[in-house]
């Protein structure tokens, strides 16, 4: 199966009719210091992606912003994604209102639960906040289905078009979101390349009409694990900010079955399952691999 940038992939569970995200976008972690609004600017103008992967704890959106509007194409013909960050959990339409107006736009396509942990919003930091003996500092009074509810309320202002989650397992949806949502997630952008499958999970999301998004996706093996998620149909999110690999990952690919059957493989080989981001923070999230007592914040 091939795919181009012109490919798009249904989000069944969206309200709005006939909705799609691009099955190929542009992350933006990491990216700044100058170099990201020409990166944004040139993967648009130049390279033809309508897909740009964003977060308000990524602390670039301005950069974004820019270089979506320096690209010259209309933001309507530009699908936007980005994340409430865990220090606004209980605000969720501030956090949103932040990243409109550092985007410079009045809504975005996808805005997702950027992680399933409500952090102090009065802390000793905006970002991961932490408490006198070093723990970070969790807003253990705040219910993950509360964020939900206001998610809702914003997709229902037409501030966000479609509404989703990320780093969400099986568990946790099945707990907080699913019991409650009057509105399911679009989708769950999750760490996912062929050292971190997760088929069990992506089978669930699918049976759920949640899209898995993969993020990380040239994870260890570079550009060939970006090709074999999207050759599934699975959206992916390479980020890069050189022009020529810039070009290089929304270049069509080809790959064989045969090819998506040996990087499906990979992980089973034993001590080959790897998840690249693994943060402390100390609660349950409910991933086969990633158990709460790994991931206690060191004293
Ligand atoms: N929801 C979440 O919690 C979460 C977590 C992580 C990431 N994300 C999103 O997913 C996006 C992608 O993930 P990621 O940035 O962690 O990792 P990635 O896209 O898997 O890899 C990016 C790295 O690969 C390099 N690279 C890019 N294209 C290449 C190519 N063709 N050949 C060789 N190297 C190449 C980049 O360097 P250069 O820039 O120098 O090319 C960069 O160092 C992020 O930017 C972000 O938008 C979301």
């Amino acid at each position: 199966m091939s795919f181009s940038l012109k490919s798009s992939v249904d989000l069944p569970n969206s309200p709005v009719p006939g909705a799609q995200i691009p099955l190929i976008g542009l992350g933006t972690y990491a990216g700044s210091s100058g170099g990201l609004a020409p990166a944004v600017k040139y993967a648009v103008k130049e390279a033809g992606f309508r897909h740009i992967d964003a977060a308000y704890a990524y602390f670039n959106e301005k950069e974004v912003g820019e270089g979506i509007r320096d690209s010259g194409v209309p933001r309507s013909e530009i699908f936007i994604t980005s994340k409430v960050w865990n220090t606004h959990h209980r605000q969720v339409e501030e956090c949103l209102d932040i990243i409109l107006s550092d985007l410079g736009t009045d809504y975005v396509d996808l805005l997702l639960i950027h992680w399933p942990i409500a952090m102090n919003p009065k802390g000793n930091s905006k970002f991961l906040p932490t408490r006198e003996d070093g723990s970070y500092d969790i807003d253990e009074e705040w219910k993950v289905s509360q964020t939900w509810e206001q998610m809702e309320a914003v997709q229902r202002l037409g501030k966000a078009k479609q509404i989703g989650v990320s780093n969400f397992s099986e568990w946790m949806l099945e707990t907080n979101i699913l019991p409650i949502a009057k509105i399911k997630p679009a989708v769950n952008q999750i760490e996912l390349h062929p050292y971190n499958p997760q088929h069990k999970l992506v089978a669930y999301l699918k049976k759920q009409g949640i899209v898995p998004v993969a993020y990380s996706p040239l994870g260890a093996l570079k550009r060939p694990i970006a090709f074999g998620r999207s050759a599934k149909g699975i959206p992916a999110i390479p980020k890069s900010s050189k022009p020529s690999r810039i070009l290089t990952n929304g270049s069509p690919a080809q790959l064989t079955p045969d090819d998506v059957a040996k990087l499906d493989a990979l992980s089973n080989e034993p001590g080959k399952q790897k998840r690249f981001v693994k943060l402390p923070w100390g609660v349950k999230l409910g991933f086969e691999d990633w158990d709460i007592a790994e991931t206690a914040r060191k004293q």
